[in-house]
């Protein structure tokens, strides 16, 4: 219980101040490491200046403030001395005359306190301008100063008591001058804080800039890794020992997932490889058995049709798991050429049509004709694999390609685009499919819908793999009059007739 009541001070301070601190903290997290850094140096800068130009003022301050009084004092005091030795002279000269010459050599106001009378070098000031204070003391026989503020304007009062002539002297001087180059003084250091702080913004800029540089390579490269240029890595930088770990560790763990993918990737490689042998023979046996076909009776021959079917799904599967796992190792050799858009195009969609099914009628080809001379840099063989899988699908899944048009595509970092469109009258793809048909295994529901059993859903999975390694995208959208409309999209490397 007194444990209780004790205890729980700190900790409610602590609390307290995270939540009255939660939100500058939070927006302060926000700002960044670059922007945090610079408002760090601004704000160091700041301190430091305040604490030099704070320093700078209030000793020259001090020194301007005193040299100024000791002079005051001094001329007061050989005034006084002069002022005495007048008073109790004889014959006594008129005492207007003798502060009037005090007044104009020394540049003060004088007063005069002497046998009750007042004797003044102005008409603006009387000894009721003088501090109480000042009067006192001077009047019980002690010399003084006093600064204060007259008329808005700062003045010192000297006061000194004549005994031998039973008088009091006192001069006020303006100090307004030197409160003039204070404020000059101040203003001036001031504007040198501000500047201050300015540098030490644009420094800590700068400073954070160069250190974040490396931090800019590592997330280079971590977009390179992602894009799938896995032979990237952070150059070593020899200069700099503190960025040699992170180089160092950085590139272990792109080697580590290297290794594991291209792993992976052999392992599918190798399971297909060895499927392959018994599935030759196995297709071999069924050959032999279709060629008997007739010797059997009706229900084996049913049996047998299903079992065809399958073991041509699954050779094509195989077959399939090959080409994509060969995309997955580094391997994976893409053999650029420059080739002319609209002859590559005519060509693979005539390889493409030989291969899909007799029953739909061959696809209009269209190239826009300002592609004339446009040059791509591709891997034939991977387009024509890509050509010869997406009119297969507007077969299977769309009755058959309409039209495959060649245009131009949007600019992408300055370089232009070829566009290569598969256009189909099918039903299309589901909004909600569009980004699953290009994944692995993936088969939607058009595959479903006519009875297609050939597709093993790694297809159009193909098409991206290939398109991604000849540095090209790949869409679907809908087609002008319904139906799927696929889309290649290859970057131009050169127009023909144009100078590189
Ligand atoms: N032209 C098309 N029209 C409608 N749907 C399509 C078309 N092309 C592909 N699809 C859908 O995308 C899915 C994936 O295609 P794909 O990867 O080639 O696999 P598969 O053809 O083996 O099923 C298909 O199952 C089908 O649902
Ligand atoms: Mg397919």
């Amino acid at each position: 219980m007194t444990d209780a009541a004790v205890a729980p001070a700190t900790p409610a301070r602590a609390g307290w101040l995270r939540t009255h601190l939660r939100g500058p903290l939070d927006l302060w997290e926000r700002l960044g490491l670059r922007a945090r850094v610079t408002g760090l140096f601004a704000f160091g800068a700041l301190l430091l200046s305040l604490l030099m130009g704070g320093l700078a003022f209030f000793t020259t301050s001090h020194f301007l403030v005193s040299d100024q009084v000791n002079a005051a004092i001094t001329k007061t005091g050989v005034e006084a001395i002069t002022l005495q030795t007048a008073l109790i002279s004889h014959p006594r000269p008129s005492i207007k005359s003798v502060l009037a010459d005090i007044d104009s050599s020394s540049g003060s106001q004088s007063v005069l306190l002497y046998q009750g009378n007042e004797y003044l070098s102005t008409f603006t000031l009387s000894s009721a301008s003088l501090p109480p204070d000042l009067l006192k003391l001077v009047r019980s026989g002690t010399p003084a100063t006093q600064n204060f503020v007259l008329d808005g304007n700062p003045q010192v009062a000297v006061g000194i008591p004549l005994p031998a002539a039973n008088a009091r002297y006192f001069a006020i001087f303006d100090l307004t001058d030197l409160d003039h180059t204070l404020h000059v003084l101040a203003l001036a250091l001031a504007l040198g804080g501000l500047i201050t702080t300015m540098l030490g913004g644009v420094i800590g800029r700068l400073a954070s800039g160069r250190s974040l540089r490396p931090l800019t390579a590592v997330s280079r490269a971590a977009v390179a890794i992602a894009r799938g240029d896995l032979d990237t890595r952070l150059r070593a930088t020899t200069e700099d020992p503190d960025l040699t770990g992170l180089t160092q560790s950085f590139n272990m763990m792109v080697d580590q997932l290297q290794e594991r993918i291209e792993r992976d990737a052999r392992f599918t490689s190798d399971v297909s490889h060895e499927l392959r042998s018994p599935l030759t023979t196995l297709s071999n046996s069924l050959n032999v058995l279709e060629a008997h076909a007739d010797e059997l009776t009706p229900r084996a021959q049913r049996a047998l049709e299903l079992l065809g079917a399958d073991l041509r799904r699954f050779e094509r599967m195989v077959a399939e798991l090959l080409e994509i796992s060969r995309t997955d190792t580094s391997a994976a050799d893409v053999s650029l050429e420059y080739v002319d858009a609209g002859e590559l195009v005519r060509q693979s969609v005539a390889a493409g049509t030989r291969t899909v099914s007799q029953s739909v009628p061959p696809p209009i080809v269209w190239v826009d004709p300002v592609l004339d001379g446009a040059i791509l840099s591709v891997d034939k063989r991977r387009f024509e694999r890509i050509m010869a899988n997406l009119l297969e699908n507007a077969a299977l899944y769309g009755g058959g390609a309409t039209r495959v048009a060649a245009e131009h595509g949007p600019d992408r970092r300055g370089q232009a685009t070829v566009v290569v469109a598969v256009e189909d009258h099918g039903p299309g793809v589901a909004l909600g499919e569009r980004r699953r048909i290009f994944e692995r295994f993936y088969r939607g529901q058009a595959s479903g819908r006519r009875g297609v059993s050939t597709g093993t859903g790694l297809g159009l999975a193909l098409v991206a793999e290939h398109v991604r390694l000849m540095g090209g995208l790949v869409g679907i959208e809908d087609a002008p009059g319904g139906g799927a409309r696929f889309t290649v999209e290859l970057p131009v490397t050169e127009y023909e007739g144009e100078d590189a």
